[in-house]
Order: structure tokens, then sequence, then C-alpha cells
């Protein structure tokens, strides 16, 4: 089996996946309640704890799958897009373990990952197909062609911000708690998504762009004397929730696949599964960070063998 290995922003997760695609472990032990008094992830505290969780959350994920590190043939680890330091944590723990029992060490791009979400059974969706990425840190649609990262093609990037960050951006607007994506979600549920009009961007392509939003929020909530806004947040909620997710439908349409599949923390929005009918969304627990996307991605990555994994490095930015 494969052991997967994630620590790019706030969550410390390890997973257990065989080669075939079946989901041993997903263990994610995430940090945003330690980062939500600072309202967004602090770089350094997430690397000080991903160095104390990494090793009892891949002893966790081996004790559920009722398996031990001999089982582990293959470790994945993701080497980047990322926080540097918390990346590096990750890294240096896969090396050591690999290195440690001689195994092969296969690093693993964390954007492929979340594409490898489908990958994995029940799902185990067949490429060709385009796939709409949308997390805290990335907003993408990509012509998934293979299962290979060499293989996806990239038809449109956000030009700003990522549609995970505008809802975070948005719900701390609202005095909504980080992670905000969820908390907004929640709120929509109860208000009119009709009641404001909040302008979604026109950029040339199918490139997308967040930032103005975020303005058009920020002036109808200052707009509003403070007993009033208290009322109108499930309304503010819903308004916004729904040009977020609007711009996102508008531009898998306009990218005109058959098939279409979402992935990321933003897939998990329930206003959004629910808006591109037909589409492939990835399980719950597999949209927002975890491991068990990158020991699938690691099945279609080129392994590296001791000693030439030693040389391996984080990066911070996709190429
Ligand atoms: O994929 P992910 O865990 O991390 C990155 O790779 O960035 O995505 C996290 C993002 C956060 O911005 C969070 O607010 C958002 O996903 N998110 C949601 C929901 N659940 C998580 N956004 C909208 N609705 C949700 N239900
Ligand atoms: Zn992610």
């Amino acid at each position: 089996m494969i052991l997967g290995i994630e620590t790019s922003c706030d969550e410390t997760a390890a997973a257990l996946v065989t080669r075939d695609g079946e989901l041993l472990a997903n263990v994610v032990s995430s940090q945003a309640e330690l980062h939500s008094r600072f309202g967004g992830v602090v770089p350094e505290v997430a690397s000080r704890r991903h160095l104390e969780l990494v090793s009892p959350v891949i002893e966790e994920a081996l004790a559920v799958a009722g398996a031990s590190l001999d089982d582990v043939d293959t470790i994945g680890v993701t080497t980047g897009p990322g926080l540097i330091g918390a990346l590096l944590v990750g890294v240096s723990a896969a090396k050591a373990l690999a290195w440690a029992r001689r195994l092969p060490l296969v690093p693993v791009d964390h954007l492929h990952g979340h594409v490898a979400s489908l990958f994995l059974h029940p799902t185990d969706l067949e490429p060709p197909f385009v796939c709409l990425l949308a997390s805290g840190g990335h907003t993408l649609l990509l012509d998934v062609r293979g299962r290979w990262w060499d293989d996806v093609v990239v038809l449109g990037r956000t030009l700003d911000d990522a549609a995970g960050e505008a809802f975070d951006k948005g719900a701390r607007l609202l005095g909504l708690p980080y992670p905000g994506g969820a908390e907004i979600d929640r709120l929509a549920a109860a208000g009119d998504p009709e009641a404001y009009t909040f302008p979604v961007a026109r950029v040339p392509g199918l490139d997308f762009s967040f930032s103005g939003l975020k303005t058009a929020l920020l002036y109808a909530v200052r707009d509003l004397p403070a007993v009033e806004l208290e009322a109108r947040k499930p309304d503010l909620a819903a308004s916004y929730q729904r040009a977020i997710v609007r711009a996102l439908v508008e531009r898998v349409a306009a990218a005109g696949g058959d098939r279409v599949a979402i992935v990321g923390g933003v897939a998990a929005n329930s206003e959004l599964r629910r808006s591109i009918p037909g589409a492939v969304a990835a399980p719950l627990s597999l949209c927002t960070d975890n491991a068990a996307m990158i020991a699938s991605a690691a099945r279609y990555t080129d392994t590296l063998r001791y000693p030439h994994f030693l040389a391996l490095d984080a990066y911070a930015t996709a190429s």
C-alpha cells in the first residue's frame, strides 16, 4: 500500500491507499481552531503544529488500516505548492521514513492531488473530463486528458483571489469564524440569494476574478446599521455565495466539456454541488485537504529511489 503525507497548509494528514485506488485509512488533523483567533493561517504556527502532529497522524492512519510500516511499499508526499515551512515538515518526515525503510518516494503536486481525489474508489473517474479545482489557495479550470499531471492542461485560472479565499474573506466581513466557506454555506441556507445583487467580474477567456466581489460585500455591510446587519446576515451570505457559485458555474459551462468534475475545498459547497447538473463531485471528505488524494496521485507520478529522493525540495508556488 501507499502511504500519503500532506502538510501543505493547516491540515496534517496521512492516508493509506492501495495501488488500485482503494482507500484504507484517511486521517486529517485540522489546525483550523488553532488559527481561527488570527483570522487565517499563520505559517510559522502551522509548521510547528505539523511537527508535533505528523508522526501521531501517520501512526493513527496505520492503526485505522490495521497495518504497520512493513505493509507500506511506497511513500507519497506533497512537495508544493503551499506554505514552505509547512511543506518541509511533511517532506522531511517522508524522506526519513523512506530512507530508514529503503522505500521509494513520490513527490506529489498538491493540485494534482486534488484532481486525483476523483481516481479513488468508488468515484474512480476516467479521463477525459473538464475539472473545476476550487480551493482556498487556487481556482483552476482544467482539461484532464489523463491521470498523470502532464496530461492536465490549464484552461483558466483566477487573476486575483481564489474562490475559497473569497468565501473566507466574505465570512470575515460578516463576522464569521475562519475558515469561512462552510460557515457561509450553513448561514446561506436560511437566507434569500436574491436579496442582494453582487457583481461577478467578467474577465476575458476562461479566467476568474473575485476581488471586486468582496469589495461589494464590504460596502453592503458598511451601509447597514449594526442591529439590521445581524438580521440580514443570512441574506448577505446567500447572495454572496450565489455570486461566487454563478461565476464558477458560468466558466465551467463556457469550457464546454461533456463531462465535468469538481474538486477542492469549495467543491464541498452545497449550492455549487447542486448547480452543475451531471457534474461528478469528489466525496465531501476528499474535497478539503487530505492525504488520500496525495497517495492517489502518487500512483500516477514518477517514483524516486534512494538516494535520489534525498535531494528533494519543497516549492511554495505552482510552476
Ligand atoms: O482544498 P482546501 O482544503 O485547501 C486548499 O488547498 O486551499 O480548501 C479550503 C477552502 C477554504 O477557503 C474553505 O473556506 C473552503 O475551502 N470551503 C468551502 C466549504 N468548505 C470548505 N467553501 C464553500 N463552501 C463550503 N462548504
Ligand atoms: Zn488543497
